[in-house]
């Protein structure tokens, strides 16, 4: 049983969203309806609490609780700019700007302002950030002719989430570790030597694993989105706590998504360090190459996979070399001279690299290149790599 929120802003395809509600609750699912001012002038809030079996009290934030997923049906041209501009100004776009997980859309509006270039840029913008977008449909219009514009039916939108949500057993039994974020070496008991990694990738692969139903670790150095639900979650901080974490447990896959810093002080000072008019000059000693102590010890049956951040084709050559040299099963490339992929980005597009060949996953939210790396483990899984 998952737990969504049903969105409605204010069109004439609202009375549709009752059914999509009785879709949900017949297949045994918790709802909470939430409607925009608009969406309950044509639909009213006692009727969708009804459909959803809930009293409509709840605490005083139910809109705002983890859910695991969001379908705003229908979602009219203004609702998909605020949520395309980050505007919270009510329930629905509210919940959608604190949500985390999947978000359906079903646009629903006159053909011309769908075909407007606000609102396909807007579309845009959502798509590029993950949303998934069913319809709008070609038929007849609330306002009279037709055109492309009308919601698609409950059933699709239904199905589009279904898929969504479906949990698959393809790594049932699979004790996935994955490490994600980037560490950070104290300097003194203030300041600390960090990367720009927000731990994102690492995420999107835990969520996904535990999709698939892996048991899944998760060495998590200075997140900056929150952890999955349903995965075991160990918090480190510097490169020496995230080492401890990794080679202290055991594993059939193991990620090394984590930017681990390859130096840290090599004293750190107690207390606070007062300023002077002195150059402060801090030496520098190596930590331990974690993957490389993996692909030392690693037994029988255990995939390894190494992440490379680097720059253009000499750093495409560079992660080739890695592959070998810290004996690993794959190696996640992805360059970090690109705008707008890789470290503290929403979206990635990497090179799988592999001793069978290389795969390109383009340019994706991190969520979709995460199901293609556990794709390509699955693979060498049943390869017995
Ligand atoms: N890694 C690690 N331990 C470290 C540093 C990195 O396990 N102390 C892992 C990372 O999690 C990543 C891979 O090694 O999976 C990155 O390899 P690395 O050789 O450190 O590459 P970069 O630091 O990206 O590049 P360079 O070789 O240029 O330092």
């Amino acid at each position: 049983m998952a737990k969504i929120l049903v969105g409605v802003s204010g069109g004439i395809s609202a009375y549709k969203a009752c059914e999509l509600v009785r879709l949900f609750v017949k297949a045994e699912h918790e709802v909470v309806p939430l409607l925009t001012p608009a969406g309950e002038k044509f639909v009213s809030a006692q009727t969708l609490n009804a459909l959803a079996r809930r009293s409509g009290s709840g605490g005083p934030y139910p809109h705002l609780e983890r859910a695991d997923l969001f379908v705003i049906a229908p979602a009219t041209a203004n609702t998909l700019a605020k949520l395309a501009g980050g505007i919270a100004d009510n329930l629905v776009t509210e919940s959608a700007l604190a949500h985390r997980g999947p978000l359906v859309l079903a646009p629903a509006m006159n053909s011309r302002m769908w075909a407007s270039p606000a609102t396909q840029e807007n579309m845009r913008v959502l798509r590029e950030r993950g949303a998934h977008v069913v319809g709008p449909e070609h038929g007849e219009l609330g306002e009279g002719g037709s055109g492309v514009g009308r919601m698609s039916e409950p059933e699709a939108i239904f199905e589009c989430c279904r898929q969504l949500l479906a949990v698959s057993d393809s790594l049932a039994g699979t004790r996935v570790l994955i490490s994600a974020g980037g560490t950070r070496e104290p300097l003194d008991s203030v300041r600390f030597l960090g990367n720009r990694s927000s731990g994102r990738m690492g995420v999107a692969l835990a969520a996904e694993a535990a999709r698939r139903g892996a048991e899944v670790t998760l060495v998590a150095a200075n997140l900056a989105v929150p952890a999955p639900a349903g995965i075991e979650l160990v918090e480190v901080d510097s490169a020496a706590a995230l080492t401890d974490a990794v080679l202290g447990r055991d594993a059939d896959v193991i990620l090394m998504s984590a930017a681990v810093a390859d130096y840290r002080p090599a004293a750190k000072e107690s207390g606070k360090r007062h300023k002077n008019d002195q150059n402060w000059t801090v030496e520098l000693e190596p930590t331990t190459d974690v993957l490389l102590d993996l692909g030392r010890r690693r037994h029988e049956g255990q995939l390894l996979i190494g992440f490379a951040a680097d720059e253009g084709d000499q750093g495409l050559e560079r992660a080739r070399a890695k592959l070998r040299a810290k004996k690993v099963d794959l190696i996640v490339f992805n360059d970090i001279s690109r705008p707008g992929i890789g470290f503290d980005a929403e979206e990635n597009e990497v090179v799988l690299i592999t001793e069978s060949g290389e795969v390109v996953l383009s340019r994706a939210p991190k969520s979709e290149i995460a199901a293609g790396i556990l794709d390509e483990v699955e693979r060498l899984r049943g390869q017995g790599a």
